[in-house]
């Protein structure tokens, strides 16, 4: 089975008045088909920015180098038209700000409806029943008679829902949600991502998960990509990671997760330290300052990105964690 995705030497770097900020490290990955892929990280890691790159979408100051092809095909540098092609029918993000791919001045129903009619070929008639059907499944009440309304007249939750229909609706080959639950209360999120991995299972879509919460990927995801820094630092399957991380910062992350499995009362430990300056990153590994287990050469040399088992890498100078 060929890779839906291929992401090599993906660099993202950003020209700012105080100097050049590299968002984006060398990375490299790739998403199956119908695989459910988790990215996680903390603020800043540059979770977002591969995306907006691959979609086309980063801020103009922004520039992006090396290779994203979606079924064999080069994605990053084509021009607009030739980017709206696949962008919404076959590739489609749910952003973290909702108002990113909501229009204000449609309202709800016709930017549903759109891509049912453009992508799937139905009459108005038909699209506004499915949309208003997937509206009803994303928990927005009385669907019938709000989808006639304009995105500003939806509260903050409920924009991010119909957005969340919006990708859902036009069953893409791959979707990309970047931290799509994370506006909504609890019991929301938990049918939303249920929504997301029903139509992984039928409709056979891959999806790319941005998130912080390392639970909701354990829950969904098949595989797992930990950045740091603007880099990959440990990526292997989601049951191996959890239950063996390789890379300390994947350890920290993982020992400052609230689990249900284990006994109330023990201390949740945090990651001491902020992230370095992506202005000036240092030289050795990016996480050295914050690591317990430091020694000299972490200061020296960067770790590459290396195999350690069967589907697993990480980047890290420790033979074994
Ligand atoms: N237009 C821009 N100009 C300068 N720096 C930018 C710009 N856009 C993003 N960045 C920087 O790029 C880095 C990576 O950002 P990115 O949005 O990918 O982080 P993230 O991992 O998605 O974080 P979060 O979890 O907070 O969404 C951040 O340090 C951010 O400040
Ligand atoms: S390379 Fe060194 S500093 Fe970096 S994570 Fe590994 S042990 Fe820690
Ligand atoms: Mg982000």
């Amino acid at each position: 089975m060929g890779a839906l995705l291929e992401v090599e030497r993906l660099d993202v770097r950003f020209a700012t008045p105080e100097g050049e900020v590299s968002a984006v490290n060398d990375v490299g990955f790739s998403i199956a088909e119908g695989e459910m892929l988790g990215i996680v990280g903390e603020s800043g890691a540059g979770k977002s920015q591969i995306f907006m790159a691959l979609m086309g979408l980063l801020a103009r100051n922004g520039r992006a180098s090396g290779s994203v092809r979606f079924r064999g095909s080069e994605m990053l540098g084509l021009e607009p038209a030739a980017l709206n092609r696949i962008r919404g029918a076959r590739l489609s993000m749910i952003f973290q700000d909702p108002m990113t791919s909501l229009n204000p001045y449609l309202t709800v129903e016709r930017q549903l409806t759109e891509v049912l009619v453009t992508h799937r070929a139905m009459s108005r008639r038909e699209a506004r029943r499915e949309a208003v059907a997937m509206l009803e499944s994303v928990q927005i009440p009385e669907a019938g008679r709000r989808i006639d309304l304009y995105p500003h007249e939806f509260s903050g939750g409920m924009r991010q829902r119909a957005m969340i229909a919006m990708a859902l609706l036009c069953r893409p080959e791959l979707l990309i949600a970047d931290e799509p639950t994370t506006a909504l209360d609890v019991t929301i999120q938990a049918q939303i991502l249920e929504l997301i991995r029903k139509l992984g299972e039928t409709s056979h879509t891959a999806v790319a998960l941005i998130t912080h919460d390392l639970g909701v990927i354990a829950g969904l995801c098949d595989r797992v990509i930990v950045m740091y820094a603007g880099r990959i630092v440990e990526t292997g399957p989601v049951r191996d990671i959890f239950r063996n991380p390789q890379h300390p910062y994947t350890a920290g992350l993982l020992a400052s997760m609230p689990r249900l499995d284990i006994a109330e009362g023990r201390r949740l430990q945090t990651i001491a330290g902020q992230p370095p300056n992506l202005q000036r990153l240092p030289p050795g590994c990016a996480f050295n300052d914050r690591c317990p287990h430091a020694f000299a050469r972490c200061v020296a040399e960067r770790p590459l990105l290396t195999p350690v088992g069967a589907g697993r890498s990480k980047a890290c100078h420790l033979e074994r964690l």
